[in-house]
């Protein structure tokens, strides 16, 4: 590596200078190859964060990534290949029934996902809670899964985004999760190596997203979607709320437990995790319309609602564990995943007040984390079993006393329920009801400025 100074290329984007194209694409190059290490990765990522990169450096670093391994051409696998991507929340499970929900309306989903990143958890990690599963396929299984069974979901390789394998994991202990550049060239890196031909986003925005705001969340959005067109596959984005948990499990055994049981309950559509099941519909929607497989978003969504309820995309998904190794038994006893609960989250007297008005989702993930769920260095195992199921969810009445959650974890005296407790709200009336999906955008635009003038929508 003779002419990539990178000390140099450190100090310069440290005082703030616009770097190279070339320079980038070499210093991604040698990081993925082993010749840079990781300190001097993850000086230059915190460098990056707080200096921003500007449009030009951004596509360089972003086609540095997706350059670094293969692009796969999957056109000898029938149908139109469509994926979703989530930008990270709290209790986010979205990608483990969405996906076989998908497929079982027609629609093939190749989907390569992550761990978990900062206080988010990662669908990798909720994927390998189930006994055997392997998310390490070759380009090959990989492949002939999605041809069998029209789903396959594994994690970046030494093949396929072997760049973003290596920064998404010193991303997440390093402080540089939430930077739009960052984010955006991780998540595309990936999707448009997968082998691609439509892809939907869930851009999620709150307290327990990266993007706090909608207008960050927005920003990045209108990133995705960018480099989504120059790349010629056609990507919509729904931004989607993330200020409580997303359905009632937090931390991987749990979340993959509630995911289970979302496409094989006597009342899947709804009830207890109507939140999950609004956001997974919605984007199911989509894909199956970009699919090709509806005639309209909406056709797509009741496909996907049929398709749920009669139990035909729990058998997808129960294909998919056995495909990739897992242990099919799960499918029938997903409870098996977190065991019982090691503590029970009371509510205090606040809660006299009668209603629970928020939970802090990114407390709620943080507090997973220190639970076992996440890691703090690189080389750390997660707990499988580690999380929370919420019993009381905003809008809930409660009572002092009251059950408010079930702690699980490998070992009790980790549970601290003390510290779930703390992101619970009490007030005396329930908050008002809002929709998940705040907004979408595709290549024409977001739906609220082109709906006749209509402009922000609530949240803005
Ligand atoms: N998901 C990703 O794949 N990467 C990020 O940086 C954030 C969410």
């Amino acid at each position: 590596m003779p002419d990539l100074d990178v000390v140099r290329l450190l100090t310069a984007k440290r005082d703030g200078a616009r770097l190279d194209p070339d320079a980038i694409a070499a210093l991604v190059r040698a990081y993925t190859d082993g010749d840079v290490p990781d300190y001097q990765m993850a000086a230059f990522l915190m460098a990056a964060f707080i200096r921003g990169m500007d449009e030009t450096e951004s596509a360089a670093y972003t086609r540095a990534m997706l350059y670094s391994g293969e692009v796969l051409d999957l056109s000898d696998v029938e149908g139109t290949k469509v994926d979703k991507h989530s930008t990270g929340g709290v209790g986010d499970k979205v990608s483990l029934l969405l996906a076989p929900l998908v497929a079982a309306c027609g629609v093939p989903v190749p989907m390569i996902s992550g761990r978990g990143l900062g206080h988010t958890g990662g669908t990798l990690d909720k994927l390998e809670a189930i006994p055997g599963f392997r998310t390490d396929l070759g380009v090959e299984a990989y492949r002939q899964q999605l041809a069998d069974i029209g789903v396959v979901m594994i994690g970046q390789t030494a093949e396929i985004a072997p760049a973003d394998k290596k920064l998404y994991a010193l991303r997440d202990v390093t402080g540089t999760v939430e930077s739009i550049p960052l984010i955006a060239a991780s998540i595309m890196s990936k999707k448009l190596a997968e082998g691609i031909d439509a892809l939907v986003l869930d851009v999620k925005a709150g307290r327990g997203a990266f993007m706090k705001s909608t207008t960050e969340a927005r920003r990045l959005a209108e990133a995705l979607v960018g480099i989504g067109q120059e790349f010629g596959k056609p990507t919509v984005a729904l931004l989607t709320r993330m200020d409580a948990p997303l359905g009632r499990a937090v931390g991987n055994g749990p979340e993959t437990a509630e995911a289970i049981r979302a496409l094989h309950s006597v009342d899947p559509l709804g009830g207890e995790i109507d939140d999950l099941m609004e956001v997974t519909l919605a984007l199911a929607g989509e894909m199956v319309h970009l699919g090709g497989g509806a005639t309209s978003v909406q056709h797509g969504r009741q496909l996907a609602e049929a398709a749920v309820r009669d139990g035909f995309a729990w058998g997808v998904m129960r294909e998919m564990v056995e495909a990739q190794g897992g242990d099919v038994s799960v499918m029938d006893d997903p409870d098996a995943l977190h065991g019982a609960p090691v503590a029970t989250v009371e509510a205090p007297d606040a809660a006299s007040a009668g209603f629970v008005t928020e939970i802090d989702a990114f407390e709620v993930g943080l507090a997973a984390v220190a639970l076992g769920a996440g890691r703090a260095k690189k080389e750390d195992d997660v707990d499988p079993k580690a999380g929370y199921v919420l019993l009381k969810k905003p809008g809930e009445a409660v009572a002092p006393g009251e059950p408010l959650a079930h702690v699980y974890a490998s070992h009790a005296d980790q549970a601290n329920p003390e510290r779930l407790a703390a992101a619970f709200s009490f007030g005396e009336s329930a908050p008002a009801a809002s929709g998940m999906v705040l907004d979408r955008l595709d290549a024409a635009g977001w739906r609220s400025r082109s709906a006749s003038g209509a402009g922000e929508p609530a949240a803005a």
